[in-house]
């Protein structure tokens, strides 16, 4: 859809060490060579091996299509069977026999998504190569399936499952019939089917640092399952004594750790911030960055972060649309868990397993609560009983006595880097 396209910060991607020079593991006489994803890795002391281009072809698993094939499957690359626009290029919808993955005809066979490189240049190739690195190795419910790619001349494509709802983006902030609010037990469930997502990439088998979380990038299936999508930034996370890895900064503005921006040091901790960034969004129905907003509130994060903790003033927050929808207890608990996430210390900021493990759980209270409700005869007031009220306040003293997990800046102003002291901004 191409909205983010003027807020999208992608900068040359070449890795940097820690003095800041190119590390030489990325250049070689063959071209590209990326670290190997990390289901590869025998040891986390072992540092990951470079892999050649060819290496990552060849060992994807994923099917190497030709032009004509996905010519034949998208119609001709029809402009009416555009899916959508982003950074990279354009994204057609297409029909493919699902046995022999060569073109049928439209509505035969299963359908997929081409995304086709637009643009020239080393930082696009390296992006596509990035994404069949991760996703041509990585399988998980929760991150979308690749089928296969198609490197022809100066042509490089790739071809995704079919993701019949379209990016979480859409049905938050487009406008339009068939764009209708989400409910708030929907968000909550693409809330805990991308969490699961990150949790998995970040998992000691896997260790890799997403580094674009961002609504754009999670894909509904029929049912509302988030599946993540674009790998094309994806790192290795680090490995052996080192806590982060040294990088260039890059990603999406209003999404981006602010450590992160200020230094280039990534760790998964960048990624639960762009969750909670996430999360602010679901809860707000509010973009992350829109200069439309009145002065003050362009910056959602920033804005938002002191009305979070407060159950009076919390409503301003909440998207209108949700009204009746959710209790006010577990509306606050998930904009506590949006401000653990956003917390200035990247330390203090939970971890995905963490986060997985809370929004379940608010999942099941908010099944027993339906269950008890419907055995109520449905006497119970959604928004503010005493009895959820008291829950609440227990919940937060349980969490302020414990000390786990308290990000004790909660209520500090937002010391948010200016873009311009960010290389990625030059
Ligand atoms: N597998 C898919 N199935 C259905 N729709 C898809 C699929 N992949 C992408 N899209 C649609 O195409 C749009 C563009 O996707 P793309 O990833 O190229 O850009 P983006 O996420 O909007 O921006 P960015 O380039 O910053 O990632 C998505 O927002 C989504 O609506
Ligand atoms: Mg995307």
């Amino acid at each position: 859809m191409g909205i983010c396209l003027s807020n999208q910060i992608k900068a040359d991607s070449t890795f940097h060490t820690d003095t800041g020079t190119i590390s030489s593991k990325m250049v070689s006489s063959g071209g590209t060579e990326l670290s190997s994803s990390s289901s590869k890795r025998s040891s986390a002391s072992v540092p990951p091996t470079p892999r050649s281009e060819g290496e990552i072809l060849e060992s994807s698993n994923l099917k190497s299509f030709t032009f004509s094939d996905l010519k034949s499957a998208t119609r001709n690359f029809r402009p009416d069977s555009v899916l959508g626009e982003g950074g990279f290029g354009s994204v057609f919808k297409g029909w493919m026999d699902e046995h022999s993955l060569t073109a049928s005809k439209a509505g035969s066979g299963i359908m997929i998504a081409v995304k086709r490189l637009n643009q020239d240049g080393w930082q696009g190739h390296k992006e596509w190569l990035a994404e069949i690195n991760y996703l041509g190795q990585l399988r998980h419910p929760n991150l979308v399936k690749l089928i296969g790619y198609c490197l022809e001349d100066d042509h490089r494509l790739l071809v995704y499952e079919f993701m019949p709802k379209g990016s979480m983006e859409n049905h938050l902030f487009r406008k339009g019939s068939y764009f209708q609010p989400l409910s708030w037990s929907l968000r909550m469930k693409i809330a805990l089917g991308a969490a699961k997502g990150l949790a998995f990439l970040h998992s000691a088998e896997t260790k890799v640092i997403y580094r674009d979380f961002k609504t754009s990038n999670i894909l509904l299936d029929s049912t509302y399952n988030a599946k993540l999508s674009d790998f094309g930034l994806a790192r290795d996370g680090p490995t052996g004594d080192k806590s982060y890895v040294s990088t260039r900064v890059m990603g999406t503005y209003g999404y981006a750790a602010p450590e992160y921006l200020s230094t280039g040091h990534l760790t998964a901790k960048s990624d639960v911030y762009s969750f909670g960034v996430v999360l602010l969004e679901i809860l707000s129905g509010k973009k992350a960055i829109d200069k439309n907003r009145p002065t003050g509130e362009h910056n959602l994060v920033e804005w938002a972060k002191p009305y979070l903790t407060n159950k009076r003033r919390v409503f301003r927050v909440l998207d209108a649309r949700l009204e009746g929808q959710y209790s006010l207890d577990r509306a606050l608990k998930i904009a506590d868990l949006a401000l653990q996430c956003l917390c200035m210390d990247a330390r203090s900021r939970p971890s995905m397993d963490e986060i997985v493990r809370d929004l379940e759980q608010l999942q099941e209270s908010n099944k027993d609560n339906r269950h008890n409700n419907q055995s109520d005869g449905g006497t119970k007031s959604c928004r503010s009983s005493a009895e959820e009220k008291r829950a609440h306040i227990a919940y937060r003293n349980k969490q302020s006595n414990s000390g786990a997990r308290s990000c004790s800046e909660k209520h500090a102003p937002i010391a948010y880097p200016r873009p311009s002291l960010s290389p990625v901004y030059a």
